[in-house]
């Protein structure tokens, strides 16, 4: 009998090739509502493989009751939603989908950073408001992206993406990471190694991507944004729950910071009464770091290639715990 697989949203058919020929598959037919937890817990008891998204909690809870389950392919290169640990004690594999991702996130990054330094959105929507009057020398005037200095906070492969795409407007990169980059600093020849408080104090944008552990969580907190200049734009791209939403509502209520791009929040979708939506300055997304249609089929497909693997006894492409 083929080994039974859940999928907790809707994927397009011409991923689930690779699946299909070894498994009976099953799908969560819903595009854009997270399967309710009930029924993924239902799933899980008799599922060998799940490809969950980052919307989705897998937890001991989870694990210690799905007997069978041998990998958990998550549709994300972050995987801060599953229990790592409980799942390596239950002999359970975790995958990811690492750097099919990296560019299409970096150029979000990126998109977000001059979106916030050049008023994009809000000067869209201007537009669209019929407030257009006339031409003005000050008009929803931003503040200049090249030559500025970038702060990156986190630098994995995406982070070194976001660096290479900085040195096309001659910006200087500051980063901070667990562990110094030679290779990379010499890689890239403006980017440079700072402590933490260094680059908060000196950078002009700051863009995290950092995943988020306990050691990041709220990160970005009062003392952090304090820290910053007052003209400092602010970018996240990574996880919600490494920013202090409360501090930051602050930072940008009191001007210690000029602005801030946001995709990711620590309750998704955030409400859309959240204080934080209330600033003209803030620039807020609905997670679409890596949401391109050709990154999206690629991670589906790698997603479906790491259960495809562990279910047939071989080494997943991407797996964080084995
Ligand atoms: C990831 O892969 O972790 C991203 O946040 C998804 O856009």
């Amino acid at each position: 009998m083929k080994p039974y697989v859940y999928i907790t949203r809707k994927l397009p058919e011409e991923t689930l090739a690779e699946l299909k020929k070894i498994a009976k598959v099953e799908m969560w037919q819903e595009e854009d509502k997270p399967v309710p937890r009930q029924i993924l817990m239902e799933k899980a008891k008799k599922a060998a493989g799940l490809l969950t998204m980052l919307s989705d909690k897998v937890d001991e809870e989870l694990l210690l009751q799905a007997r069978q389950l041998k990998v958990v392919a998550n549709l994300a290169v972050g995987f801060d939603n599953i229990d790592v640990d409980a799942a390596s004690k239950c002999g359970v594999t975790v995958c990811n989908t690492p750097d099919v991702l990296t560019d299409t996130t970096a150029d979000l990054a990126f998109a977000l950073l001059m979106a916030a330094g050049r008023r994009i959105t809000e000067a869209a929507e201007y537009v669209k408001d019929g407030k257009w009057n006339s031409w003005s020398p000050l008009l929803l005037a931003g503040t200049d992206i090249h030559h500025k200095t970038l702060g990156i906070v986190g630098m994995g492969r995406i982070g070194e993406a976001v660096a290479k795409r900085a040195a096309g407007f001659e910006m200087d990169v500051l980063y901070h990471n667990r562990r110094r980059k030679p290779e990379a600093e010499e890689k890239h020849g403006r980017l440079f190694y700072r402590t933490f408080e260094e680059l908060l104090k000196e950078s002009d944008y700051i863009v995290c991507l950092t995943p988020l552990t306990p050691d990041t969580k709220g990160l970005f907190n009062e003392k952090a944004f304090k820290m910053m200049k007052d003209t400092a734009l602010f970018i996240n791209v990574s996880r919600g729950g490494v920013v202090d939403e409360t501090a930051l509502d602050k930072a940008l209520k009191q001007g210690w910071i000029r602005g801030a791009g946001l995709d990711v929040f620590r309750e998704e979708p955030i409400p859309s009464d959240h204080p934080l939506l209330r600033h003209a300055n803030l620039t807020a997304l609905p997670h679409i770091g890596s949401a391109s249609i050709e990154t999206r089929l690629m991670m589906a497909r790698l997603a479906v290639t790491n259960i495809a693997h562990v279910l047939q006894g071989l080494k997943a492409p991407a797996a964080v715990n084995a």
